[in-house]
């Protein structure tokens, strides 16, 4: 297994570093345009190698992507990340472009590769890389709601007093500060609904907490998160890896799933070798149905930006 992460800022460098912590894949591959910033990264990395106990092999490169070549997976988190205030919306002006252009780089060295996307507004650039690639609809990932659910659960353990680990709950829809549906009805600790535990007004603060949980972050730290988008990237890609046909909400382009089609937006699907092997329809109610209809219309307003 051969992983490309495009893009060795703190996201990129955090993925690269626990895919290789995992230690599944052979060889994982910075690639950034910044002279010499992967080949640091990847150098600073492998230095840990014998500490962390690790044998994946991690190089960096200047924008060459022949150093790609052969990949099975290619995570793109390059664009610039948002800052304090600004909406992942934003960033569509510069991120369109970056993402296309190396969307198109990377099947020209890879053209069985899966790709993830990152970059933000991640539905729309997720939608961006098909256009730009052509590529199958199983092959194109957008990571949000497996960040987004790590979130949610993070909330629910903390309104729990219970361990993450003891929590599972999901969050589908936009990766946006509106768009998120954390699915409250259908989160459990080991097993027992939430709402056995917890009153309705409180899981209303949970979900609200979660959807503007990168915000949160963005305003504390004065950029993007990284460590859960690196994890939550990393666990995607081991899936893929290990073929475990894991359930994650995911960003995939629907053509009728949810009563929806022409556009990328988190669904749960189930992950494997193929990347998406299939889109998992569950029962919503009225009310989340009329949350995804809304977050799918702001997706579908933010694609109508593209220019690409
Ligand atoms: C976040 C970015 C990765 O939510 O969108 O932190």
């Amino acid at each position: 297994m051969k992983v490309t992460v495009v893009g060795a800022g703190a996201v990129g460098a955090s993925c690269a570093e626990y895919i290789a912590i995992k230690n599944f894949a052979s060889e994982v591959v910075i690639v950034d345009i910044k002279e010499n910033f992967a080949e640091g990264k990847a150098m600073d990395l492998m230095q840990t190698a014998s500490l962390n106990g690790f044998d994946t092999k991690i190089t960096g490169s200047t924008n060459d992507y022949s150093k790609t070549a052969n990949s099975d997976v290619a995570v793109i988190t390059s664009g610039i990340p948002r800052k304090p205030g600004m909406t992942r919306e934003e960033l569509i002006g510069i991120n369109a472009g970056i993402v296309k252009s190396v969307s198109e780089n990377l099947i020209k060295h890879s053209p069985n590769v899966i790709l993830i996307v990152v970059s933000n507004p991640m539905d729309t650039m997720t939608y961006l890389a098909h256009k730009a690639t052509g590529l199958p609809k199983h092959r194109i990932i957008g990571m949000g709601g497996a960040l987004d659910s790590a979130r949610f659960k993070y909330r629910l353990s903390e309104a729990l007093g219970a361990p993450a680990s003891d929590v599972d709950g999901m969050v589908i829809g936009g990766h946006s500060d509106t768009g998120m549906i954390p699915l409250t009805r259908l989160a459990t600790r080991n097993s027992v609904l939430t709402s056995e535990f917890l009153s309705a007004e409180k899981l209303d603060e949970v979900a609200k907490a979660t959807m503007v949980g990168g915000a949160t972050l963005t305003g504390m730290l004065g950029t993007s998160a990284w460590y859960a988008p690196g994890a939550a990237v990393s666990a995607m890609v081991q899936a893929i890896a290990c073929d475990t046909k894991k359930i994650f909400p995911c960003s995939t382009l629907l053509e009728g799933e949810y009563g929806l089609q022409d556009l990328c937006i988190g669904v749960p699907v189930v992950l494997g070798k193929n990347g998406i092997e299939s889109i998992v329809e569950i029962q919503l109610n009225e009310a989340e149905k009329t949350k995804l209809t809304a977050s799918a219309a702001a997706v579908q307003k933010t694609n109508g930006l593209l220019t690409h």
